[in-house]
């Protein structure tokens, strides 16, 4: 399972980095107004730190416009991946910019069939938004489980990105799931090793010792 971070934020960008086992970057214009920067330069920067795929998200809606940051993106590093919305424009979007070699992550997706045509259109990566639906008092985990058995069906490459994923328990459900990529807040990588029971027990295990030699 691939571990991408959800930020725009440098500074967690290469904490996560130093972990070792971070393979990619989402961002999306919210996370980018928190940080007050230049988008372009931004994903310039980001790309300079990590290697894997780095999501770089168009503003424009209409097809024309997305085709044209799209284009304008890509050109930034060679692992940008160009995000655009799961709507009829961001389809005929994904499949021109697919066509002309520029991978693309639908984002948005909230029900299968957004996946399902999405994945026809040759989309590298699919977003569905799963906090957001659990949001909505519905099973964002729900649409995890129906795009991976949709996508299994019919060897779609199409791969699941699990977005808005807000805490440990969601990661984990995820990988259940078979999801192929998370894309995490550096908040919720930052409790994936942490568990009391570890900290006790290494606590015991250096007392003992010293109990025994002592220093
Ligand atoms: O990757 C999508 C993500 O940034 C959305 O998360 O928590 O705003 O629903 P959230």
């Amino acid at each position: 399972m691939d571990l991408y971070i959800d930020t725009a934020n440098l500074d967690e960008i290469k904490q996560a980095a130093d972990l070792g086992v971070l393979d990619g970057v989402t961002t999306n214009p919210s996370l980018i107004a928190k940080e007050k920067i230049d988008y372009g330069k931004r994903l310039g920067q980001i790309c300079e730190v990590v290697k894997g795929p780095v999501s770089a998200e168009v503003i424009a809606i209409d097809f024309n416009g997305m085709m044209k940051e799209g284009r304008e993106r890509a050109k930034i590093a060679e692992n940008i991946v160009v995000k655009l919305p799961s709507t009829v424009e961001g389809l005929r979007a994904c499949k021109a910019l697919h066509d002309e070699g520029i991978p693309t992550n639908m984002t948005l997706c909230f029900q299968p069939l957004q996946a399902l045509m999405v994945a026809k259109a040759g989309a590298f990566l699919v977003s569905p938004f799963i906090g957001r639906i659990d949001d909505i008092a519905e099973d964002g985990m729900d649409l995890i489980r129906k795009i991976r058995q949709i996508y299994d069906n019919y060897g779609y490459e199409t791969k699941i990105l699990a977005a808005s994923i807000r805490h440990p328990k969601h990661m984990v459900e995820c990988a259940l799931a078979g999801a192929d990529v998370a894309t995490v807040p550096f908040s919720v990588i930052q409790q994936m090793m942490k568990h009391p029971l570890t900290d006790v027990g290494l606590e015991k295990f250096l007392a003992d010792y010293k109990k025994a030699f002592g220093g």
